[in-house]
């Protein structure tokens, strides 16, 4: 089967019409951006990685009250952290002068705020009980049980890889697509080991190492901001392009007022790859946060240990009117994100690819 035919039945088993999946962003994607990239004809997702069961329903729920067609629901899989009280009461400490700016105190002890998949068997039972017609899943792989069972359940399952390695053990484990994550992208890089070497590869190049060495359809994702864009991974072979950035600036987003200014500001041309504010590496706009690479010496915490003082240190910070704490996620095509309606931003790629396809 030839890449147009293998990407015409992806997109027909979701009901996709249009080559374009908006990117899974906790905090920021909500269900009223899913569905309306859904009823354009994309594929929508939402993130519950860093949500609880309760609240996923909630939102899966919502989801389906506003479009009957396909959406993915996006879970995040690292390894369960390893709290070290020590190391996390070194990393408060350092972040002390930084909360006393804005006349705050760290908080005691830092919390896991969120489980990991793999820790979260009830999870795993909201998915098998409500069926999205698509899990992804980010940052590795459950085990093989849970695989089965959520492909029993009819799901197709999407997940991300950053290198040829990641995508080999994803395609060994039995995923139905594999979403190349390049280094130009926005948020959380989805690499299995934050400890292993990484090779930072782009979205072009990593694409197509996918493309050639793997039977997987492939969606590539990172830095892809306009039709142009879309169209450029569809030349590379890829099924869809997933774009997450060119959505923050919609109004159906969660993004709040300081990282909606942000991102029309100028860090949004500096963007930087983090593991200071959640404790894996994201790339975010540069701020004040991203600048305390400079200052800060202790080590972080592990993922999402770390992120709770992060959270607590935004707080403090936008209590008093300073948005520079924000994880504000974004990735190197930051400036050309545009503040429009998701469903008016899909035309527009749209017409934009078209455009673009017949040059
Ligand atoms: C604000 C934000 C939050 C993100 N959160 C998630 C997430 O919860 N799960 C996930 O798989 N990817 C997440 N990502 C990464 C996206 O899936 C995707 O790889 C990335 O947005 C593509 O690059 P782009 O931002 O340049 O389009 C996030 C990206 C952004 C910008």
């Amino acid at each position: 089967m030839g890449r147009a035919s293998g990407r015409a039945e992806m997109l027909d088993r979701l009901g996709m019409t249009l080559p374009i999946v908006q990117a899974p962003m906790a905090g920021v994607s909500t269900p009223a951006l899913a569905a309306a990239v859904s009823n354009a004809g994309g594929l929508g997702s939402i993130g519950v990685g860093a949500s609880d069961v309760a609240s996923a329903r909630k939102m899966i729920e919502e989801l389906r009250g506003q479009t009957d067609r396909a959406f993915n629901v996006n879970v995040f899989v690292h390894e369960t952290p390893k709290p070290d009280p020590r190391r996390e009461a070194a990393w408060l400490d350092a972040l002390r002068p930084q909360f006393a700016e804005f006349g705050a105190t760290p908080p005691s002890g830092l919390r896991t705020i969120y489980k990991s998949f793999v820790d979260d068997r009830d999870m795993l039972a909201l998915l098998i009980e409500v069926k999205p017609a698509v899990v992804s899943l980010h940052f590795g792989l459950p085990s093989k049980d849970v695989i089965a069972a959520l492909k029993q359940a009819g799901i197709i399952l999407f997940a991300t890889a950053t290198s040829l390695d990641d995508a080999r053990k994803t395609e060994a484990a039995g995923i139905d697509v594999i979403v190349a994550q390049g280094i130009e992208a926005g948020g959380h890089r989805g690499v299995f080991d934050p400890e292993a070497h990484d090779d930072y590869l782009g979205t072009v190049a990593l694409t197509r190492l996918l493309v050639r060495n793997c039977k997987l359809p492939v969606i590539a994702a990172g830095g892809i901001m306009d039709g142009a864009g879309i169209a450029a991974a569809l030349d590379l072979g890829a099924v869809s392009a997933q774009l997450g950035t060119a959505f923050i600036a919609c109004p159906e987003s969660s993004a709040d007022d300081g990282y909606r200014r942000a991102l029309m500001g100028a860090g949004a041309y500096h963007t930087q790859l983090t593991s200071l504010i959640s404790g894996r590496p994201a790339r975010a706009i540069a701020n004040r946060f991203t600048a305390l690479k400079d200052t800060l010496d202790a080590a972080v915490p592990s993922y999402p240990i770390a992120y709770d003082a992060g959270k607590a240190l935004n707080a403090a910070a936008k209590a008093k009117g300073e948005d520079g704490f924000g994880a504000q996620w974004a990735g190197q095509g930051a400036p050309l994100a545009r503040a429009m309606p998701a469903a008016e931003l899909v035309t527009t790629l749209m017409r934009e690819f078209e455009a673009a396809r017949r040059n």
